[in-house]
């Protein structure tokens, strides 16, 4: 039987670079986002390099109504839905201090409303868009997924609490299942430099701090702390190509339709990057030149963490293949392309 696959927040970052794999892996996707963080420009241009139509429809994943009109007319048309893969939710650190109820209300609200309106269309499978977040503090390293896990922040706590809820779930009916992705940190864009990642405003995150300084809309990047221990003495992450973490996703759901239950897996490299070592392979790799600073310790930031991937390499079939050198080309091509984002 023909069947589609439901994508909430497939207009944003990750579920842009996502919506293309499963394109290109033959599946039907149909969108649905509230263009809160994303324009519709993002879905022509995944058309463009699809050369397929996307079909999409712009509403809230609280929004129980539109859920339901959603299944039904995939129902309808021949091709219901299978599986959701869901990204939509808010996920800046230092917003969610500031308005934790918005946070709650977006991730764990919205996460509540979702699961009821597969529930109502018997739609038994979900890839939950989860995040290395929810380890906090490492007690060892690389993390594994049997990790204590401590959210430092009401964002980690929504990651945390969804995947509860997933587990009570897939505990409560036959045949469900959830594919928990604990992605570490993304960063880069598809090769074209069609898409890329277009954060509104000033950008929390490294990688996309460092490509506007490199194009001129942003004067130096600032570092924060250099006192870590560390092998240089800034923070250590482990990066991944987003067009890596897209490819997880198509495994993910081939995972879930063979295998049900609750499941959680990191996707990572296994390799941490130093901030200093970024900055200089970005250089390096571009030829531009990115001025920094020193600057204190962030508040809340961990000195290192990188992931232990070997769950997906062997149980999803999966490994993330681009180099670090990939992330900052590619990142580099989607940024000097497109200086304003999708504007
Ligand atoms: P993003 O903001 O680019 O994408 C999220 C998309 O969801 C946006 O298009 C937004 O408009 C949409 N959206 C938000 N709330 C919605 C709602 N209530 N109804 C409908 N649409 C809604 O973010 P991203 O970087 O692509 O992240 C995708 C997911 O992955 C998020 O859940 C995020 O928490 C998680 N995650 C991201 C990272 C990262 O580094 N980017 C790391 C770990 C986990
Ligand atoms: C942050 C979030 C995390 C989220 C992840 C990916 C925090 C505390 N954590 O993680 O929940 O899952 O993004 O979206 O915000 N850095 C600088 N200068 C900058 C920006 C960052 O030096 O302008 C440093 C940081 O101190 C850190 C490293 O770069 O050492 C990576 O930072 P960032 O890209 O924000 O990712 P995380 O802190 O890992």
């Amino acid at each position: 039987m023909t069947t589609s696959i439901l994508i909430t927040g497939g207009a944003g970052y990750i579920g842009s670079h996502t919506l293309l794999e499963f394109l290109a892996a033959g599946y039907r996707p149909i969108v649905v986002d509230n263009f809160g963080n994303s324009s519709p420009e993002v879905l022509r241009r995944v058309e463009k390099l699809a050369g397929a139509p996307v079909r999409w429809h712009e509403g809230d994943i609280r929004d129980a109504q539109l859920l339901d009109s959603l299944f039904e007319q995939a129902r309808r048309d021949g091709a219901p839905v299978d599986c959701v893969v869901h990204f939509a939710g808010l996920k800046a650190v230092g917003d969610s201090v500031a308005e934790p109820l918005e946070y709650y209300d977006n991730n764990v609200h919205g996460s509540i409303v979702l699961l009821k309106a597969m529930d109502r269309a018997q739609v038994k499978r979900i890839v939950f868009s989860s995040s290395a977040t929810v380890y906090g503090e490492p007690v060892s390293l690389p993390y594994t997924e049997s990790h204590r896990l401590a959210p430092a922040n009401p964002y980690g706590q929504t990651k945390a609490m969804v995947e509860t809820i997933l587990a009570d779930w897939c505990q409560a009916g036959a045949g469900r299942t959830a594919v928990n992705l604990r992605y570490f940190n993304p960063i880069g864009a598809h090769p074209s430099g069609t898409i890329g990642e277009a954060p509104r405003g000033r950008p929390n995150n490294l990688f996309p701090y460092i490509t506007q300084v490199a194009v001129g809309k942003r004067e130096k990047l600032s570092i924060f702390g250099r006192d870590y221990p560390t092998v240089d003495g800034t923070g250590v992450r482990d990066y991944l190509h987003v067009s890596d973490l897209a490819v997880g996703h198509v495994k993910a759901v081939e995972y879930a339709q063979a295998t049900p239950g609750w499941v959680a897996f990191n996707l990572g490299t296994g390799r941490g990057t130093s901030v200093l070592e970024l900055v200089h392979t970005f250089e390096a790799v571009t030829g531009k030149k990115v001025p920094y600073e020193f600057l204190d310790r962030r508040p809340g930031d961990l000195a290192g963490m990188w992931a232990d991937p070997s769950a997906a390499n062997e149980k999803l079939g999966w490994r993330a293949t681009r180099t670090v050198e990939d992330m900052c080309r590619d990142g580099w091509c989607w940024q000097s392309g497109n200086p304003d984002g999708y504007v």
